[in-house]
């Protein structure tokens, strides 16, 4: 049975205090014994904390982002090192807005992937076609070459350690949300490249989260579909009860 997920991605939102208040709800509230694993991501300045507070718990908590470099004269960024130090165990990489505001390219994620593998930290590796893709019928394309030129380098052994994401673009934050058979019909063409490229047991194995605009009230809808494993949610995470329900529905 793969691993059925609900992730959170809180992005450049929450404070210190904020991060506090919303992970003693999130304690409270949330199932304690469900197969679903939850996830939180919030910002670096705040994860100690919240790995602290959220100890002996099922609450994951991960990254948005780490540097490809082990360490070094990178002003400003964040090494692998730094994350498990801190009993941060889990990225995600490749988010759409770091490939849009932050330039990060597909061999660049590369570089990150392989950082992150070879450190025992598990990726939540994110892609998915701009608006102009779907409209011009090349998402499937856009897709499979961010798949190859991100990801495909990695072990067999090591497709243990991924989670994809799939998020097109058009549906982050903006309401609009991919349907449930447009989900499922990129998550199945996903299963199959996996299939055809690496093998079938990784293909079996490997969650498919889906990614934008997921909200309590489609989130049951999209999750029923077979090839969809959890998803990675935005601005509904930012709410106990919004993710939680998010949560349950898987
Ligand atoms: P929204 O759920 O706000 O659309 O964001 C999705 C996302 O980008 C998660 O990484």
């Amino acid at each position: 049975m793969r691993k059925q997920i609900v992730a959170g991605n809180w992005k450049m939102n929450n404070d210190s205090k904020q991060t506090k208040a919303l992970l003693d709800e999130l304690l409270a509230k949330r199932p304690q014994s469900t197969n679903t694993k939850i996830v939180i991501a919030p910002t670096f300045v705040n994860l100690q904390q919240a790995v602290e507070q959220a100890a002996g718990s099922n609450i994951i908590v991960a990254a948005q982002n780490m540097h490809q470099a082990e360490s070094g004269a990178y002003t400003g960024e964040i090494s692998v090192g730094m994350l498990k130090s801190i009993n941060v165990n889990t990225v995600i990489l490749g988010h759409s807005e770091r490939r849009a505001y932050f330039g990060e390219t597909n061999s660049i994620l590369a570089e990150k992937v392989k950082t992150a593998l070879k450190n025992n930290v598990t990726i939540i590796f994110c892609f998915g076609e701009e608006l102009a893709d779907r409209q011009s019928g090349n998402h499937f394309n856009v897709v499979e070459t961010q798949l190859r030129e991100g990801l495909f380098h990695i072990t067999e052994e090591q497709w243990g350690s991924v989670v994809l994401a799939y998020e097109p673009v058009w549906a982050i934050g903006t309401g609009e949300t991919a349907s449930p058979e447009q989900a499922q019909e990129m998550h199945a063409f996903i299963r199959s490249l996996l299939r055809d490229n690496i093998s079938s047991t990784v293909a079996e194995n490997t969650s498919i989260l889906y990614g934008g605009s997921v909200k309590p009230d489609n989130a049951t809808e999209i999750f029923s579909k077979p090839d969809v494993d959890g998803g990675l949610i935005g601005g509904a995470a930012l709410k106990a009860d919004d993710f939680l329900a998010i949560v349950n529905a898987k």
